[in-house]
Order: C-alpha cells, then sequence, then structure tokens
C-alpha cells in the first residue's frame, strides 16, 4: 500500500489517468476483473460505494474492498456516496482504500474529516454534485488533495455527461494552482474527455467506456491519448 505523500506523487506522474470505475465491472468475477485492469496498467482503481440512502442505489463496502486489496498493488480510490462518512472512515482506511473522496452534499462542514483523512496517511477528496457551485466548495479546497468534480447525478453508471461542470474544473485548477488532483465522474468517453482535459482535469473515472468495450488495455489507453492531446477524440 502506498502512504499519502506516495500516492500524491503516483497521481501527479501518472496524470492523466483514465480510472475505471468497478461499478461496471462484472461482480460475478472480480478477481478476472482485477486481473484484466492490471495488464491494462490501470493506474488507480475507482471504488464507488453507495449505501441506497445518499444514492438511490446500493453498491459494495468496506468488506469487499479489504478482500479486493491483496489481489492488486494499483491503487484504490474510494468514492463514498454515503450518508454520514465520517462515521465510516475508520472502515474505508483499514479496508485499504490510498485515497478516500467523500460528498459535500453529505457533509457541508468537510473541513475536519478532510483533515482526519490526510491525518491517516491517506489521501483526502472532497467531491461535488453536478447541482452544487463551485463557490461553495471553493472555501474547502485548501483542505483538499483531491477534487472530485461530478457529471452525472451520482447513484448510476451509464449517464450522459453534463457539460456544464467544465467551468468547475477550470475554476478549480485556476484557484488551486497544479498542486490539487482534480477528478471528473460520470459519463466520461472518447468524446467527453477532452473538453475535461483542456480544463485542466488529471483522473477521469471511466465505467461504460472502459467496461462495455473488448478489450479494457485499449479503452484505457485511447482515453488516456485523448486526454493528453496524442490523439483525437470524437
Ligand atoms: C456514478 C459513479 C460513477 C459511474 C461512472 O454515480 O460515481 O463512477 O460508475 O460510470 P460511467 O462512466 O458509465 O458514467
Ligand atoms: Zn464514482
Amino acid at each position: 500500500m502506498l502512504t499519502r505523500d506516495e500516492m500524491l506523487s503516483h497521481l501527479k506522474v501518472r496524470r492523466p489517468i483514465a480510472a475505471p470505475s468497478m461499478l461496471k465491472c462484472d461482480f460475478g468475477n472480480l478477481r478476472r476483473e482485477i486481473e484484466l485492469l492490471d495488464s491494462a496498467e490501470a493506474s488507480l482503481l475507482h471504488l464507488d460505494v453507495m449505501d441506497g440512502h445518499f444514492v438511490p442505489n446500493l453498491s459494495y463496502g468496506p468488506m469487499v474492498i479489504k478482500r479486493l486489496r491483496p489481489l492488486t498493488n494499483t491503487p484504490f480510490d474510494a468514492h463514498l456516496m454515503i450518508s454520514e462518512p465520517a462515521r465510516y472512515l475508520d472502515e474505508y482506511v483499514n479496508a485499504g482504500c490510498e485515497a478516500i473522496t467523500f460528498h459535500l452534499e453529505a457533509m457541508p462542514e468537510p473541513a475536519s474529516l478532510l483533515r482526519e483523512i490526510r491525518r491517516r496517511g491517506v489521501v483526502a477528496g472532497l467531491a461535488i454534485n453536478p447541482g452544487t457551485p463551485f463557490s461553495v466548495a471553493e472555501p474547502f479546497l485548501k483542505e483538499c488533495d483531491l477534487f472530485l468534480v461530478m457529471s452525472v447525478n451520482p447513484g448510476f453508471g451509464g449517464q450522459k455527461f453534463i457539460p456544464d461542470v467544465v467551468t468547475k474544473i477550470r475554476d478549480a485548477r485556476s484557484l488551486a494552482g497544479d498542486d490539487l488532483i482534480i477528478s471528473v465522474d460520470g459519463g466520461i468517453g472518447r468524446s467527453t474527455i477532452a473538453q475535461c482535459a483542456q480544463a485542466g482535469c488529471d483522473i477521469f473515472v471511466a465505467g461504460s467506456s472502459v467496461f462495455d468495450e473488448p478489450c479494457y488495455t485499449a479503452a484505457i489507453a485511447e482515453l488516456q491519448q485523448i486526454a493528453n492531446g496524442t490523439r483525437s477524440g470524437c
């Protein structure tokens, strides 16, 4: 497992990163899915945790993540779409997540939890929904290592990208500079990734655009090439 400093430099060195969202994978064969993502050289696995309360869907929690941890050295970013994230922090730290991202809408005063995540040696992330203005998150960016801009309303994979959120990526980058890791999640694919990259995004969470493709290696490589400008999108 990477320490917080190691994780931060891993993310910065590897960017742009297409991070497969483990919501769209084959849950009947998680070991095989992880092997395929390892051979595709995925730099980060995005783990979508949903509690059926903060979002109208259920996925998996720390017990599953803990079982996945020994299967790969690829770092984990847990995206907690849950109410009361502070209450469950220890479980996600102990499950072996190198980054933990929770929602501002679940915790409108997030500074203490962001500090607590950092204190545990984990990269601290804050996510905002499409309907939440950037100005609400702005005062907390200095406490964040990672800022996750949702480009769909959280809860389900396979939704359509909401282009209005791109200005939040641009605003966060110009305000926070190069040190902040910025991630975008929802509807990311060959036709939407370039505009996010141009706005200054580092991590592109990709569910359908990886798992609906026959070859994960080609899908991840192609997304990263479009993001770094060595290939054109569509
Ligand atoms: C949505 C999740 C996403 C989602 C992405 O609530 O946070 O990570 O699985 O899936 P796609 O890429 O299909 O929109
Ligand atoms: Zn997610």
